[in-house]
């Protein structure tokens, strides 16, 4: 099939292709749209045949549900009737907005959006492109992140472009996502709610808003590992994340990734250490640094995700630095573990998956 790339800036939509595409969208074809986290793969949430599309497409297990992406609080009326107190506090502080929230699901919501469970993830995305192909379109859209499953999310249009051109209607290039990272996942439908999945909002701005918030158990054990290099088959046969995407490998590179963890000068002796080792092995090595830290590395490719002061930078150019060894045709990555406050939780949550819970603690 052939892929219409089409640029629209946020704040300058060019309407006539907009309908176009909301057009082509709402009468069952794939199109790819810009939010403030990551590229969507989107499809009409009430056509079974768009939404199998999603999963060919993707190459994505049809036991992982989809997020539905709606632009207006009577399209949530339409997908469930079970909003409670804690939702509608949440939905008040950051809709639109990086939240996917989950409720029971309505009877028609398709079993193929929701992989069969009886909730459904909903999100209203702060993007106003997003927004306006939702309100043209006028449908529930389903949507993945725009990438082949278990590659990094795409955060701008050429990493979609690289993985799903030929395969999909349209492709809105909406330049480089704010955010960076994926929404974060809240289980409405459990007391306290439930953090499936870290991401644009951070645990800290959820407890303000919403007091107690627990974390799904097999997250909270994941992100503390450390100590030793981890075994992550033990890991995933432990305990089952109820957010089905949880439990696959994802978002990595080509080449191995392993996260290092520990006081900054161990870390650099740590990964030089290891760079002359892999070098005599004739192996190209990769490290993933700080700005601060990137002189310290020689005869390695250093790609680096930004200041250890800016979070929010770091967060923003991940997974685009993990895209970067690919092109660079690295064998092996050494990656610089941050902090876990605030977003730091969701930028380790990803780092780790990369790494397929290889850490190691200095
Ligand atoms: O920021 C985002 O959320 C992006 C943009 C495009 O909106 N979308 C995204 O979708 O990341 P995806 O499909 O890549 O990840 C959705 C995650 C998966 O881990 C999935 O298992 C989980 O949400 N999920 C979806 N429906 C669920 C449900 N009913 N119960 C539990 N987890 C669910
Ligand atoms: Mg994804």
């Amino acid at each position: 099939m052939d892929t219409k790339v089409i640029k629209i800036n946020e704040g300058q939509e060019n309407m006539d292709m907009l309908v176009e595409a909301a057009g082509v969208l709402r009468e069952g074809g794939l199109v790819v749209f810009p939010t403030e986290t990551v590229y969507g793969l989107g499809a009409n949430a009430l056509n079974n045949n768009a939404v199998k599309g999603i999963f060919e497409a993707k190459g994505r297990p049809s036991d992982n549900p989809l997020i539905v992406h709606i632009h207006s609080i009577e399209q949530l009326e339409s997908l469930t009737s079970d909003v409670n107190d804690i939702a509608k506090a949440a939905i008040k502080a950051f809709w639109p907005g990086p939240l996917t929230l989950i409720f029971n699901k309505k009877e028609e919501v398709s079993n193929l959006v929701t992989a069969g469970l009886n909730t459904v993830a909903v999100r209203m995305p702060k993007h106003n492109v997003a927004l306006s192909l939702l309100r043209i379109a006028n449908v529930p859209v389903a949507a993945p992140s725009a990438n082949i499953s278990g590659k990094p999310s795409p955060t701008q249009a050429i990493h979609v472009i690289q993985d799903l051109s030929g395969k999909v209607e349209y492709i809105i290039d909406g330049g480089s996502c704010d955010v960076g990272l994926e929404s974060t996942v809240l289980d409405t439908t459990l007391t306290p709610p439930v953090i499936l999945r870290p991401g644009g909002i951070s645990l800290e701005q959820l407890q303000e808003v919403l007091g107690e918030v627990a974390i799904d158990p097999a997250l909270a054990k994941r992100q503390v590992i450390g100590g030793i290099t981890s075994d992550p088959s033990i890991e995933d046969n432990d305990i089952t994340p109820r957010a089905p995407g949880m439990k696959y490998k994802h978002y990595s590179p080509e080449a191995e990734v392993t996260v290092v963890e520990g006081q900054t000068d161990k870390v650099i002796q740590f990964i030089n250490n290891k760079i002359n080792e892999y070098k005599n092995q004739n192996k190209k090595v990769g490290v993933l640094a700080s700005t601060e830290n990137i002189d310290f590395y020689k005869d390695a490719v250093v790609v680096s995700y930004g200041s250890k002061n800016n979070p929010e930078l770091i967060a923003a150019s991940l997974f685009d630095c993990l895209r970067e060894f690919d092109n660079k045709k690295v064998d092996i990555v050494f990656a610089e573990a941050v902090g876990t406050e605030g977003i730091g939780f969701a930028i380790m949550n990803r780092m780790n998956k990369a790494a397929g819970y290889k850490i190691i603690k200095v």
